[in-house]
């Protein structure tokens, strides 16, 4: 079998590389270990950026997201004992959409669907090889078959576990990391949002997240410690300590419900660099990971893929400049948001083991955004998400 492009991965950052591949006449397959129901009961963030949701009409995606998606102007960040409101709006003209990662991976499949683009599910094994030279292959099995892709270029849109990351060779790969001492314990109920904006609540007991999906699905989010598993936790205990983390009027206006998700989430900043080896290109959660915090994830992967769509079209069209530049700009992105994603982290959680010290420049540092339009300006900017 031969397509010009061969996509390992089918979460978002390779469903929507390959419907905008198609979208420019590039043949791509997209390899997925799982099978389609499994990637659609995945439960991830939902704040789309403005570039993403744009990326997303420009795939010909965004009916149902320009139908539900609900626009936030702004956020509250209770912290401190300070309540401040985020402007987004009205400090840089921007918003962000509401909208769950689940509804926009659906989409994305709808697209595929409809087009013809192929998705094969259930690939087992799969191999890069020959990533370094002009003729590259992918073999995988499937249903116990042995298969082979013969491709002009592969993208690594395979997550943070995926191949493809370890086949660039670890004498050329450097990677960074930092693990953080603590997780997020995240429900999802059928409840009102506490509050029409997100809420971010840095408490001496630890951090906790208001979020939502749409006016009666909620999504919430407790620090907790890493040791800490989803059945440990009982609805009550965390609707009490969510409400312990609340300033008090939210708190009493909380709507608690039986939860119909609930799981923990270890949270870590990662990178590795260089994005391109040879012929493979990463993408998305396979060559970085940021903490949840500033909802940075699903949006750096759109950027990741803009930048990577255009710069196959480009070769298309005999032009292999955006191909050889595709590492530096994707990266210079990625750690300008992972500075946002370590920073919100930083100044909203309990570090067990850091002492008073910080937790009296965490008060300094909210007490100053509390009365600094400069400071709600550059956290409205990054959270609204850097140009493209
Ligand atoms: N072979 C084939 N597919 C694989 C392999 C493999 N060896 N390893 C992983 N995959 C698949 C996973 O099953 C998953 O569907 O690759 C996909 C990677 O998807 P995500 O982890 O969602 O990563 P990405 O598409 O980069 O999305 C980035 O979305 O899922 C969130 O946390 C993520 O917010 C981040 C953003
Ligand atoms: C979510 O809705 O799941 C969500 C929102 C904002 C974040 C992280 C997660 O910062």
């Amino acid at each position: 079998m031969r397509h010009q492009v061969c996509i390992i991965g089918g979460g978002p950052a390779g469903l929507l590389l390959s419907v905008l591949l198609h979208r420019a006449g590039i043949d791509a397959v997209v390899l997925e270990r799982k099978s389609r129901d499994y990637v659609l009961a995945r439960i991830r963030a939902g704040v789309l950026e403005q570039g993403l949701c744009d990326l997303l009409r420009q795939a010909g995606v965004g009916t149902r997201l320009d139908h539900e998606g609900q626009v936030h102007d702004g956020t509250l960040i209770a912290a401190h004992g300070q309540r401040i409101h985020i402007d987004f709006r009205g400090l840089t003209g921007k918003a962000v959409t509401i909208y769950g990662q689940t509804e926009v991976t659906r989409d994305l499949y709808a697209e595929l669907d409809r087009i013809g683009a192929p998705v094969i599910h259930g690939a087992e094994e799969v191999q890069i090889h020959g990533a370094d030279t002009d003729a590259p292959h992918v073999t995988f099995r499937q249903g116990g078959q042995g298969r082979r892709i013969d491709c002009g270029h592969i993208a690594g849109c395979d997550g943070f576990h995926g191949v493809s990351r370890q086949t660039i060779p670890a004498a050329i790969r450097q990677e960074y990391e930092h693990v953080y001492p603590f997780g997020w314990l995240g429900i999802l109920s059928e409840t009102a949002p506490v509050h029409p904006e997100l809420v971010y609540a840095g408490h001496e007991r630890g951090f906790a997240l208001c979020s939502m999906r749409n006016p009666h699905l909620s999504r919430h989010y407790l620090q907790v410690p890493l040791t800490d598993r989803p059945e440990d936790w009982t609805d009550d205990a965390f609707w009490d300590e969510l409400r312990r983390r609340l300033p008090p009027d939210l708190a009493d206006g909380l709507e608690t419900g039986p939860s119909i998700e609930k799981s923990v989430a270890p949270l870590r900043s990662f990178i590795s660099e260089p994005m391109r080896w040879g012929r493979l290109f990463l993408a998305g959660d396979a060559a970085h990971i940021v903490p949840p915090t500033g909802a940075k994830g699903l949006n750096l992967a759109a950027s990741d893929v803009h930048y990577l769509s255009r710069a196959l079209i480009a070769h298309r069209q005999g032009d292999d400049s955006l191909l050889d530049s595709y590492s530096a700009t994707a990266l210079a992105r990625v750690w300008k948001a992972s500075r946002f994603s370590w920073q919100m982290t930083r100044m909203l959680h309990r570090f067990p083991d850091e002492g008073p010290f910080l937790a009296r420049m965490q008060a300094a540092e909210t007490g100053w955004l509390a009365g600094s339009r400069a400071g709600q300006t550059a956290l409205a900017e990054n959270y609204v998400g850097l140009p493209w």
